[in-house]
């Protein structure tokens, strides 16, 4: 069938006809820099076939809890052991807990939020100077969905990545328009994630975390801003589909928009995230589930997307360096008798195999299982 709809495109000054079966939505999207919210804004009445995702995919088709939230935890007396308790207890039984008290300041979490707006409210072609093929760095890049040049159905996202290097690097490449936002960003979070991964790591019997460790714990640093556009049919697709992060600790300012949901590790069930204002979510990713010999658990994860709200979400990830080799510590083996569960592995090749296929739950984490 034939959907020949009058589109304005956003920058247009002259209606479009576009014929949705027939058109180009990768290139649309990805190349010319519309983005999902390039689609949004043409307020279609139907979701274009390239984001229907088949039913297992949904979210509608999961068992959702709704009496039960994750951890939330007030850690504004960070170094009294009680709190690291209570910290390691989320992060092994649930692997997924929001944070009070302490964490970011108010005005940087507010100035990076505003900053991903108003990236996203660019023109089309301001924006698609930061794909792939026209970043000025390696280090930023516009995407829409997970891994489109291999999905079989995209996720409703635009998601600007940002690997920090340098300040002099930031300075000299990323978009002006949230470059200082996202640098001011990134400061407390590292400091966030070396506090956080400090108490994990005492309960792993690692006391004193040295230069390699500090390497292998947060030798990478990244940043997504991601943006999920008011959808025309959210039931019959997915923000982003269920997975574990890459990380080793994320860290995840929620948007009064909810939309993020967590898999209970007990039943197969989910759990809504109630977005609590001030909080930060903090989730253990598949690099730390290797570090600790699956101490510590990496969830899976996914974000539905709706009809009214554009929704917003700023994630950082701490990651191993790339040259990083990881694997079960030796001070996790030796005090727990156990055997290693997971290979030693070069970070930059899980990383690889990570964007080799679309999401799929936990199952990247296959690639470093003995
Ligand atoms: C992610 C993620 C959740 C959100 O970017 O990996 O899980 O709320 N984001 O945007
Ligand atoms: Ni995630």
């Amino acid at each position: 069938m034939l959907h020949l709809l009058v589109l304005k495109l956003p920058m247009a000054q002259t209606a479009t006809a576009i014929d949705l079966d027939s058109f180009d939505v990768k290139a649309l999207t990805i190349d010319e820099g519309y983005g999902v919210k390039g689609l949004s804004d043409m307020n279609l009445k139907t979701l274009p076939k390239q984001f229907i995702q088949p039913p297992e995919e949904r979210f509608t088709e999961h068992t959702l809890i709704l009496e039960e939230s994750i951890p939330v935890i007030d850690i504004s007396n960070w170094n009294d052991p009680k709190v690291a308790d209570i910290v390691c207890d989320a992060a092994e039984k649930w692997g997924f807990f929001q944070i009070i008290n302490l964490g970011i300041p108010a005005e940087i979490l507010q100035s990076v939020m505003d900053a991903t707006h108003r990236f996203f409210e660019l023109p089309p072609k301001e924006k698609m100077k930061y794909n792939k093929k026209n970043s000025p760095t390696t280090n930023v890049f516009l995407r829409t969905s997970f891994v489109p040049e291999i999905e079989t159905a995209m996720e409703w996202h635009d998601k600007l990545t940002f690997l920090y290097v340098s300040d002099e690097e930031a300075q000299s490449f990323w978009p002006p328009i949230c470059r200082n936002q996202v640098l001011d960003y990134i400061k407390p979070c590292e400091l966030l994630a070396k506090r956080l991964l400090g108490m994990l790591m005492k309960r792993l019997n690692v006391t004193e975390i040295d230069k390699s460790k500090e390497s292998m714990l947060m030798g990478s640093k990244k940043v997504n801003l991601n943006y999920y556009p008011k959808c025309p049919e959210p039931e019959l697709t997915i923000g982003i589909g269920c997975h574990s992060d890459l990380s080793t600790i994320s860290i995840l300012p929620q948007d009064v928009i909810g939309g993020l949901y967590v898999r209970k590790l007990e039943n197969d069930s989910w759990i809504y995230v109630s977005p609590i204002d001030g909080a930060l979510v903090i989730n253990i990713g598949d690099a730390l589930e290797i570090i600790s010999n699956g101490r510590y658990r990496s969830i899976e994860h996914c974000v539905t997307v709706n009809k009214h709200h554009n929704r917003i979400s700023a994630p950082f990830f701490a990651g191993p360096e790339p040259s990083a080799i990881i694997g079960p510590l030796e001070e996790v083996l030796e005090s727990s008798g156990e055997k290693p569960l997971y290979k030693k592995v070069l970070y930059s090749d899980y990383a690889a195999h990570f964007f080799t296929k679309a999401h799929g739950g936990k199952d990247k984490i296959q690639f470093a299982i003995i």
